[in-house]
């Protein structure tokens, strides 16, 4: 399927399908559990109907807007994904540069196939790296230390990955740690034999941030893996949080938070954001979807801290009633994966377009100028009166 035919996120994932062995799609595809959280994550954004304006001069768009500090030219970025190399050649480097040509904020994760030093040779616009705060400190204090000499805009703490999600695909798939690929899934491999020359032709596939302490270990690239799975830690508490923000004099962004309560906390040891994710339904299944959370959120941290809805993005018109319910922008994981896999860079850029082109057209119809345009006014929950 060329990306000129689709036309919406939801083409590109079937686009992905087709290009990726069963395995690797459905480990971007997939939640926990039953899925609850993951299909409720963008079915949630029914739930809320859009009350435009009218007779507003909407003769010119404006969708460029502030966050974590930077101005960039959409109101969404792209989240953190560990292990693009498995889904696309180009990787995290096609990803950051299709987010360097759209003015936004790039992610980069600490399971990521490329260096985070790469990435800020590769890229001029804003880039955040994910962190985590591991068993072994002196690595998440060297990857502060990186991203200082780097120059990365922000730090982002990922704080719902205490252990693994429940994930079934990848059970059923083998895609787990070593991989335990079955019959079904070894056809796939041959029946995607571009993916699996390529993968062949150029193996590169490493945990690029974290490789040099493991191959002081010793143990290639499942050492790699068990190596980090290790590094999990699930004493770490706010304390934690708290001295992690005297490490880092940026904005601290805590990415993973479902509760108003957690997000109160959160402001009080000085993180400045947060993203509102359930790690896209990939953790704690029957968790709520993030667009269901913002209003309490903005109602416990009022204007003090930045909001990001992270989860279930898949249409312009998801990230405008985001907004509207007291977000400051959105971020994306799984959108973009899909143009990744579907077609590298250009693939991400397309996903990029359709989303910019539909957020466009939403705020066109809406009567809304700007991002600032867009209030509590423009939005209506089912079921509930004005
Ligand atoms: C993720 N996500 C994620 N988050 C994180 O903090 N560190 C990581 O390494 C990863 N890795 C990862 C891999 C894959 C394949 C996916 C799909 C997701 C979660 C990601 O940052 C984001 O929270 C969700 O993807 C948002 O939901 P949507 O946009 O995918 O619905």
């Amino acid at each position: 399927m060329a990306l000129k035919h689709c036309h919406n996120i939801a083409d590109l994932r079937l686009a992905a399908e087709r290009r990726l062995p069963a395995p690797m799609f459905h480990y971007i595809d997939g939640g926990s559990d039953d899925e609850w959280t993951i299909a409720r994550n963008t079915s949630a954004f029914d739930d809320y109907q859009l009350l435009p304006e009218v007779l507003c001069d909407v003769s010119n768009i404006d969708l460029t807007t502030e966050i974590f500090g930077q101005h960039i030219d959409l109101p969404f970025f792209l989240a953190p994904t560990g292990m693009s190399r498995l889904f696309h050649h180009d990787k995290e480097l096609a990803v950051a540069r299709a987010a360097e040509n759209f003015g936004t904020f790039y992610s980069l994760s600490t399971l990521g196939t490329t260096s985070l030093e790469e990435i800020a040779q590769t890229i001029a616009t804003p880039k955040m790296f994910q962190i985590y705060i591991l068993k072994d400190r002196s690595l998440t204090l060297e990857f502060v230390a990186r991203c200082k000499a780097s120059g990365y805009e922000a730090l982002c703490l990922t704080v719902d990955m205490a252990m693994a999600g429940n994930r079934e695909r990848d059970l059923r798939t083998g895609m787990v740690m070593p991989p335990r690929f079955g019959l079904k899934s070894l056809w796939s491999f041959a029946t995607h034999p571009y993916w699996a020359m390529n993968m062949a032709l150029h193996p590169d596939f490493k945990l690029a941030n974290v490789a040099h302490r493991v191959d002081a270990l010793g143990g290639g690239a499942m050492g790699l893996i068990d190596y980090v799975n290790s590094q999990f830690d699930r004493t770490v508490t706010w304390d934690d949080v708290e001295w992690l923000r005297a490490q880092w004099d940026g904005p601290l962004v805590i990415k993973g938070v479902m509760s108003p309560a957690d997000a109160k906390t959160a402001n009080h040891v000085g993180a400045n954001a947060i993203m509102i994710s359930n790690h896209g339904g990939r953790q704690l299944d029957s968790a709520p979807a993030p667009v269901d959370m913002v209003r309490q959120f903005r109602d416990a941290v009022g204007g003090s801290m930045q909001l990001v809805v992270d989860g279930g993005i898949r249409r312009g018109k998801d990230v405008v009633k985001a907004i509207a319910l007291g977000a400051d922008a959105c971020s994306l994981g799984k959108a973009y994966l899909y143009g990744l896999a579907a077609g590298g860079q250009e693939g991400v850029e397309h996903a990029l377009a359709l989303l910019k082109t539909e957020v466009i057209r939403t705020m066109t119809l809406m009567g809304c100028a700007s991002i600032a345009d867009i209030g509590e006014h423009h939005i209506k929950q089912l079921g509930r009166n004005l």
